[in-house]
């Protein structure tokens, strides 16, 4: 399914009132969608004050779209809720490089949660281990006893494990029981959090033992989601740049963290956009990075011949459904431009974008290096930073534009000074 071109081709030009009649058009929105997108509908202050505590207010942060995304095959919008200036404007152009050139495919790997329920100390660990073996069917059925809405709709707990683990410092073990639940469109916090409370007093009087925490875990490495670029005809130096890249941040910790934090900037401004969250992919994403024992980047770069071939695999834990997802408008309205009817659609995405934000990123660094591009869009905020009025950034930004391609550099004092020079050629206009 392709998006009608000359719907988005230009959308960076047009202004805010017409790129929303174009995503009308595009996702079907309706003009409530709209109010909610432009600001006209806020989140209610009864939804606010129920969604957190001693609610003072919002902060607004834009959402735009990522234009030219196309992959397994269908082209998308892709809405991102985020600050950093040139996230969008890179992941836009990469994809627009990969439609032309390549193909981005995903793939789903388990659609189950972990709720962990743990035993710290213990009389007798093999005893204990054995009990909750052998009642494995008996703890699954009270476990969905607790969460029939689930149930009913084709999810809930489909196994247990139990975990030995040495204790750190100290002899002993603890025992770890693992729920691996299947959550269907949600997240599954909520759900997975009662199942484990709801065990514990049944396990302790099972074991005999005392049950300390009870929680969710967001390693789930039970549901991951991996995504692969394709780019043919890569020029050599280039691809050779970007395997070298790789390499950096397989090499060493300091490149891997902001090598992944590339990644994670595709990832989270679409969670953010979506109500999902962004907390708990990070920490999964992470633990997930350093299951080896040592933190590696989550995508790997190579050229095969003259193709550029890239890969990602990492653990998405998002919904679609419940939560935050359905209840705050403008996740709403992002999920329909979105058009997924399913959660593990929204993580196949999620994947990919990280994987084309980091080939972003690395092709910049590889070839004009990240300031270019970052500065020159960062120049409006510098702009704005020095305090230029509306009709005044424009000129400001220009100017900085310019100072950056000869200088290589722009900072916020060089803004006040192109305004105050801006300013006082305004006044000697006025007086003659
Ligand atoms: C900046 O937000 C992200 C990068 O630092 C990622 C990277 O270095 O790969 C450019």
């Amino acid at each position: 399914m392709a998006i009608e071109p000359n719907l988005v081709e230009g959308f960076h030009r047009l202004s805010q009132k017409e790129r929303l009649q174009r995503l009308k058009q595009l996702c079907d929105l309706s003009n409530e969608d709209l109010q909610v997108l432009s600001g006209e509908t806020q989140l209610p202050p009864e939804v606010t004050d129920h969604l957190i505590e001693n609610t003072i207010g919002y902060f607004p942060i834009p959402m735009g779209v990522i234009t030219h995304f196309s992959m397994d095959g269908k082209e998308i919008l892709i809405p991102m809720a985020v600050e950093e200036t040139s996230i969008i404007a890179a992941a836009s152009a990469t994809a627009k490089w990969i439609k032309r050139d390549g193909t981005i495919r995903t793939y789903s790997k388990g659609n189950l949660i972990i709720g962990q329920v743990q035993i710290p100390h213990l009389k007798d660990v093999v005893r204990s281990r054995q009990i909750l073996q052998a009642n494995q069917d008996l703890l699954i059925g009270l476990a969905n006893a607790c969460i029939p809405g689930l149930v009913n709709r084709g999810g809930g707990v489909r196994d247990l494990v139990v975990r030995e683990i040495a204790r750190p410092g100290e002899d002993g073990a603890m025992l770890v029981l693992h729920i691996l639940c299947d959550p269907c469109d949600a997240m599954g916090a909520n759900l997975i959090n009662q199942v484990c409370e709801a065990l514990k007093p049944r396990v302790e009087e099972l074991t005999g033992e005392r049950v300390g925490l009870c929680i969710l875990s967001n390693l789930v490495d039970t549901k991951l989601v991996a995504a692969e670029v394709v780019i043919r005809g890569v020029e050599k130096n280039l691809g050779l740049g970007i395997e070298e890249a790789t390499l950096f941040a397989q090499a060493d910790v300091y490149r891997a963290a902001t090598h992944n934090k590339g990644v994670l900037n595709g990832i989270d401004p679409i969670l953010i956009a979506t109500g999902n969250d962004w907390r708990a992919v990070e920490a999964g994403i992470h633990a997930y990075a350093a299951r080896s024992g040592k933190y590696q980047p989550v995508t790997h770069w190579r050229m095969e011949g003259s193709d550029l071939v890239g890969k990602i695999e990492v653990p998405l834990a998002v919904g679609i459904a419940g939560g935050v997802t359905r209840i705050h408008p403008t996740a709403r309205v992002a999920l329909k431009i979105l058009k997924v009817s399913r959660a593990e659609d929204l993580a196949r995405i999620c994947a990919a974008v990280g994987l084309v934000q980091n080939l972003g990123a690395l092709k910049a660094l590889t070839t004009v290096g990240i300031v270019k591009g970052h500065m020159q869009l960062h120049a409006a905020n510098l702009a704005i930073a020095a305090g230029a009025a509306v009709h005044e950034i424009a000129a400001v930004r220009d100017r900085l534009a310019q100072i950056l391609l000869v200088e290589k550099s722009i900072n916020l004092s060089r803004a006040r000074e192109i305004l105050d020079s801006i300013r006082e050629l305004d006044q000697t206009v006025k007086i003659h």
